[in-house]
C-alpha cells in the first residue's frame, strides 16, 4: 500500500508497481472509520469529500478512466459540496453503496478483484481494478499524550485534544492561553481548520492586548498555618497551578491566574487548609445542614457539578419531566470539589441516600478532575463497608447537560432506594458517624496543642 501522492510521477497519474496509467480506479471509503470494530468510530469528515475531489480532478485528466466509489453513505454537507459530488457523478464516475468484504490479486493479470454486497440491488458483485485506493480516517498524533502532559490539557476518549466547551469556547483549551486549531481537535478540512485558525489568533490576541488579564472568580485558596506542605494538592492539581514543596516545608501557594476553580485541592487536602472561594466548606456544610434540619430521612442529597448533572437536571426541568420530589441537589463547580466529609457529613445528618454525580469522563470541564472524585467515593464506599454501612447508599452517577431523561431516571431509581432504608439503618449510621470531626478541626486541634507544648517548653 503507499500513499495516493507517490502514484503522482511528473504531473501524470502512475501505477506505482508498473508506471501505468490505470484504467479502472476503486475508492474503499470510511476504511478505518465509523466502526469501533474496524478502527475508529468517529467519522473523520475530510475523506468523502477528498474522494469526490480526486476522482473530478482523474476524470478531467482522463476522460475514459473508470472510477468507482465503495461507500456508505457520502457525506457532502458543506458550502458547493454537493455541486461537486453532482459533477462526479455528471462526469462519469461510478458509486456503489457497499463496502468490499474481499480483495484478491488476480494472479495473471494482476489486477485486483474485488467482491462487495451492493446494498442498493442487494447483489453481490465482483469488480475488477487496476488500482484501489483506501480511504483512511484521520487519527491524532501519536505524541499527544507529551502535548497534553506538558500543557496540562485534557483529551477526547479518541485521542483528539478537548476544546473547554464545545459550543461557547471551541477553539479554547481548558488551559487558559493555549487555543485549537486544524485536526489538534478532531478531523476537519481547510476551510474549517483556516476559520478555527483565524478564531484561535483572534482569541490569542485579546490576551497579548489586554492592559490587565481577569481571572476566575471562584479559585482555590489555602490557609497556611493550616498547611503541612504534604504537596497532596499538587499532585490532584489537574493544572498543575500550586506551588509548594515538601522538602523546604514552604506551604501550598496557589497560581491564580492558572486555577480554574474545579476545587479538587480543597476535597483532597487532608488537613482542612485548601479552600475555594463561593464554595467554601463552610458554605456547603451550611447547604447539607439546611437541608437536613427537618424529616432528614424524607430527602437525598445531591452533589451535581455545574456543567453537566447540574444542567441535566435544568434540561429535565425545562423538559418537564416527572420525578419525586425527595431530591436536594447542592451545585458544586465540578464534582472533585465533593470532599469525601461532605458526604459522611450528611449520613452523619440522616441523609438516607446521597448521591455524587458529574460529567462523564473526558467532558470533565476541568481535565480529568472527575477521575479523583472516582477514586475518592471508591475509597469511600470501603470506607463505609468497614463501619458497617450499606456502600449503596452512596451513588456516583454521570449525567452530561444533554441527559435530562437520565437524570430523571436516576432520581427515580434513588427514590427507589431511599424508600428501603430503614429507620434503624439511619440511626445506626449516625451513631457511627457521631464523633466525625472535620479535617480542619482535627488540624486546629493539633495546631493550639503544638504551640501550647511550644509555649510550656520555652517557660
Ligand atoms: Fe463536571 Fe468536573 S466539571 S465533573
Amino acid at each position: 500500500m503507499r500513499r495516493m501522492s507517490s502514484s503522482i510521477v511528473q504531473g501524470h497519474f502512475i501505477r506505482p508497481t508498473d508506471h501505468e496509467t490505470p484504467k479502472t480506479i476503486g475508492f474503499i471509503q470510511c476504511v478505518g472509520s465509523r466502526s469501533e470494530k474496524r478502527g475508529n468510530r468517529y467519522c473523520s469528515n475530510i475523506c468523502c469529500m477528498n474522494t469526490i475531489k480526486d476522482s473530478v480532478l482523474l476524470k478531467d485528466h482522463y476522460p475514459d478512466i473508470d472510477i468507482k466509489v465503495f461507500y456508505m453513505d457520502i457525506r457532502a454537507f458543506g458550502k458547493a459540496f454537493e455541486d461537486l459530488f453532482r459533477r462526479s457523478k455528471e462526469a462519469g464516475v461510478k458509486y456503489i453503496r457497499g463496502l468490499p468484504g474481499e480483495v484478491v490479486e488476480d494472479p495473471k493479470t494482476k489486477n485486483l478483484i474485488i467482491s462487495v454486497e451492493n446494498t442498493t440491488t442487494g447483489e453481490v458483485e465482483q469488480h475488477e481494478l487496476d488500482m484501489l485506493v483506501l480511504s483512511v480516517g484521520v487519527l491524532p498524533r501519536q505524541d499527544g499524550a507529551t502535548i497534553q502532559k506538558l500543557l496540562t490539557l485534557s483529551r477526547t476518549a479518541d485521542g483528539f485534544f478537548m476544546e473547554s466547551h464545545p459550543k461557547l469556547k471551541p477553539v479554547d483549551a481548558p488551559t487558559k492561553g493555549v487555543f485549537f486549531a486544524g485536526c489538534a481537535e478532531f478531523p476537519k478540512d481547510v476551510k474549517d481548520s483556516v476559520t478555527q485558525a483565524g478564531a484561535a489568533s483572534a482569541r490569542a490576541e485579546i490576551i497579548l492586548n489586554a492592559d490587565r488579564i481577569k481571572v476566575e472568580a471562584i479559585t482555590s485558596m489555602v490557609d497556611k498555618d493550616m498547611c503541612t506542605a504534604c504537596e497532596i494538592c499538587y499532585r490532584a492539581c489537574p493544572y498543575k497551578c500550586i506551588e509548594v514543596d515538601r522538602e523546604k516545608k514552604m506551604p501550598a501557594e496557589i497560581i491564580e491566574a492558572a486555577c480554574a476553580g474545579c476545587g479538587t485541592c480543597g476535597a483532597e487536602c487532608p488537613f482542612g487548609a485548601v479552600t475555594m472561594r463561593h464554595f467554601t466548606d463552610d458554605q456547603i456544610i451550611s447547604q447539607i445542614e439546611a437541608i437536613l434540619e427537618e424529616d432528614p430521612e424524607e430527602k437525598t442529597v445531591v452533589f451535581a457539578c455545574n456543567w453537566c448533572s447540574y444542567q441535566g437536571a435544568d434540561f429535565a426541568g425545562i423538559s418537564r419531566l416527572q420525578y419525586p420530589p425527595n431530591q436536594r441537589i447542592i451545585r458544586t463547580m465540578c464534582s472533585g470539589r465533593v470532599d469525601e466529609e461532605f458526604v459522611l457529613y450528611a449520613f452523619k445528618l440522616g441523609a438516607p441516600i446521597v448521591l455524587v454525580s458529574g460529567c462523564h469522563f473526558a467532558d470533565c470541564h476541568y481535565i480529568d478532575a472527575n477521575r479523583w472524585t472516582q477514586k475518592r467515593v471508591e475509597k469511600l464506599w470501603d470506607k463505609l463497608e468497614k463501619m458497617g454501612i450499606r456502600p449503596e447508599r452512596l451513588q456516583l452517577e454521570w449525567i452530561s447537560a444533554a441527559e435530562g431523561q437520565k437524570f430523571a431516571k436516576v432520581m427515580r431509581e434513588l427514590e427507589e432506594m431511599r424508600k428501603k432504608v430503614t429507620k434503624e439503618e439511619i440511626e445506626f449510621t449516625k451513631k457511627a458517624l457521631k464523633d466525625l470531626k472535620f479535617k480542619k478541626e482535627k488540624r486546629l486541634a493539633k495546631l493550639t496543642a503544638d504551640r501550647a507544648k511550644a509555649e510550656k517548653a520555652a517557660v
